[in-house]
């Protein structure tokens, strides 16, 4: 989604606001912008359609100079992807802003700045920010004041950033429901809407509060909070790999993510999980009183880690004895729900900052659950910072749009929560050694479980011209097989759907013909036999299926079913297991059909809008 870079220096910007928008082009944009001021007060600014690459053809054609500067990529919401609808936007070329969010009063506003005479060259919400900021600025007094006036006029979410021509030494930026964090740099400042894009110039940041307006010159950094009173902020010295966004010699960040998981689970679990079983206070200060007495989790999240709450509900049950509902946020935060008896809210985000998972948060909060915690891959996060406890996941940073790494972590934490709610709640001797066992063979298991790419490369290859797919699993595969169609969806575009495969005579059978591939998850369990009656249900109908199995589980490979066998693993760890290779089909099908894997059409890394 959009994404936001800026700079007050005393050495041209330009290259560091050109490199911030790359390292932030992977949450997924359609047009980048950037306006620049010399220390004279000349505005320049730049706008294209199309990739970074396309604007930073024009800065060099142009010479763009600029010593203060602001950047911008933007994710269309208000009006249609055009040269005149990207940021940043102006106001009498005196203001310049780039805003993420939505400003959700714009009409209102727009109607009001008309008729005090601007004029709007774009269909945005973000114009009226410039305007608004304007019209302020008129009336008198500086920069800030007149961006503390303008905030209080807007209903919606922003973190946005503001220049004025006037007085290229500084820029004001305020938050509200979009993250923005201040990079200190030496002589020189920064601000960007993800510490990724600053990595390269500095490694120490302030995140900004919600409601927070800050003013930012060179030297000095000045915060006040959403009542107009300075506050001090804690600096925070990031530890994420300055290179985390280098693709490492893979071809897309995607394939090398998908590689790296099992280091990053084995990352995930250091420390936490010993020879003895879960290392005691692993979810935080405070967290052990919380957790004996939890006796019921509601998980909440969006896309994919909505699927591992899904896989998680089933370990809660089983091995927990915990009861669990899961929901998708945005359904959550607009229904009424029961709050159950000392239940736990837990959301799961790989950035933190997914709308609708903070949304529901900050209501689930007003509802009265007993605690909150957050699963979550980003130390800092608006999520992190407003749960009781929370958990990271390690995986590093996630560039590929579909998330993978950040995905099987996730479940990783979510084992370690089993454990930990577990232990108060009657988990049987067998269970808790199992899963603690499962837990220790786990990086290695995904290890040898990437080393079947070569099947998978090949069964791509009759894959690719189909435009339907069914995935079936059952029990704790049943999400994973969800997660294996979503994520040929996202990167693929081949329209597929996932059932629990005791449902598939309840209607999907209808559609089963040799253009429908099903894709069977079929791990070595007590369901096996289930399945396999599911499995015989399509070859009787015609169907091609596509069986990912134990090589235990006795299926072979004949004219309507190719079997792939994944390692043997423990029942635990399986759905993480399995996970890989749905992964690395969607992988190669979407490398044959050519599609922009890291970066699909029309999806977004990070949803900061709801
Ligand atoms: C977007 C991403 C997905 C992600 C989802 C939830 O849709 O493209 O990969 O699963 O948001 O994001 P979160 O950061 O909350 O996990």
């Amino acid at each position: 989604m959009c994404g936001i870079v800026g700079a007050v220096a005393e050495r041209n910007v330009v290259e560091i606001l050109l490199e911030g928008l790359k390292r932030l082009e992977y949450r997924g944009y359609d047009s980048a912008g950037v306006a620049l001021l010399q220390p004279n007060g000349t505005l320049t600014r730049l706008r294209k359609t199309g990739k970074v690459q396309a604007l930073a053809d024009a800065v060099a054609e142009h010479e763009a100079l600029g010593s203060t500067g602001i950047a911008h990529t933007r994710w269309a919401t208000h009006g249609g992807v055009t040269e005149y609808n990207a940021h940043p936007h102006c106001s009498n070329d005196r203001i310049s802003v780039v805003h993420n969010g939505i400003i959700e009063n714009y009409l209102a506003l727009r109607a009001g700045l008309t008729e005090q005479g601007y004029t709007f060259d774009s269909d945005t919400d973000t114009e009226t920010i410039a305007h608004t900021v304007h019209a302020e600025l008129q009336k008198g007094g500086s920069l800030l004041k007149a961006v503390q006036n303008s905030v209080s006029q807007f209903h919606g979410a922003y973190g946005t950033v503001i220049m004025d021509s006037e007085d290229p030494s500084r820029v004001v930026v305020a938050r509200s429901g979009s993250p923005l964090v201040i990079g200190l740099g030496l002589g020189e400042n920064f601000i960007a809407s993800d510490q990724m894009a600053l990595l390269p110039v500095t490694r120490r940041f302030i995140f900004l509060e919600e409601g927070d307006v800050a003013e930012i010159t060179r030297r000095s950094v000045s915060i006040f909070d959403v009542n107009g009173n300075p506050v001090e902020r804690e600096v925070v010295e990031s530890n994420i790999e300055h290179d985390a966004g280098d693709k490492a010699g893979y071809r897309h960040y995607m394939l090398k993510e998908i590689h790296e998981q099992p280091t990053v689970v084995r990352n995930t679990l250091q420390q936490r999980v010993d020879e003895r079983g879960l290392v005691p206070g692993i979810f935080g200060a405070g967290a052990e009183a919380i957790l004996a007495k939890v006796k019921h989790v509601q998980i909440i999240a969006c896309g994919t880690s909505y699927h591992a709450g899904m896989t998680a509900r089933y370990w809660l049950e089983q091995y927990a004895n915990v009861s669990c509902n899961v929901e998708i946020a945005s359904e959550f935060r607009y229904r009424k729900s029961v709050v159950y008896e000392n239940s736990l809210l837990v959301t799961i985000s790989q950035s933190g900052e997914t709308a609708d998972t903070l949304a529901a948060l900050r209501l689930a909060k007003e509802l009265g659950y007993m605690s909150s915690l957050a699963i979550c891959n980003v130390p800092g996060s608006s999520l992190v910072r407003e749960s009781d406890l929370s958990f990271m996941t390690r995986a590093g940073a996630e560039i590929g749009v579909a998330s993978t790494k950040a995905f099987t972590t996730q479940l990783t934490a979510f084992l370690m929560l089993t454990l930990a709610l577990g232990e108060h709640n009657g988990i049987s001797e067998a269970d808790s050694s199992g899963i603690v066992n499962a837990l220790h063979s786990l990086p290695a298991k995904l290890e040898e479980t990437l080393a079947i790419t070569q099947g998978i490369e090949d069964l791509a290859e009759e894959f690719a011209d189909k435009n339907h797919s069914l995935f079936l699993g059952r029990g704790d595969q049943y999400p994973i097989a969800m997660e294996g169609a979503l994520k040929l969806k996202e990167i693929s575009y081949i329209h597929a759907e996932a059932y629990a495969s005791g449902e598939l005579k309840h209607g999907p059978l209808a559609l089963i013909d040799e253009e429908m591939p099903v894709i069977v998850v079929a791990p070595n369990n007590e369901l096996l036999e289930k399945l396999k009656s599911n499995v015989e249900e399509v070859r009787a109908r015609g169907g091609i299926m596509y069986v990912f199995a134990d090589g235990d589980a006795n299926f072979a490979s004949d004219d309507t079913m190719r079997v792939i066998n994944v390692p043997h693993c423990a029942s635990p760890i399986a759905p993480i297991v399995y996970t890989l290779p749905l992964q690395l089909l969607s992988y190669y099908v979407a490398l044959i059909k050519g599609t922009d894997v890291d970066q699909p059409r029309n999806l977004a890394k990070s949803v900061t809008v709801e």
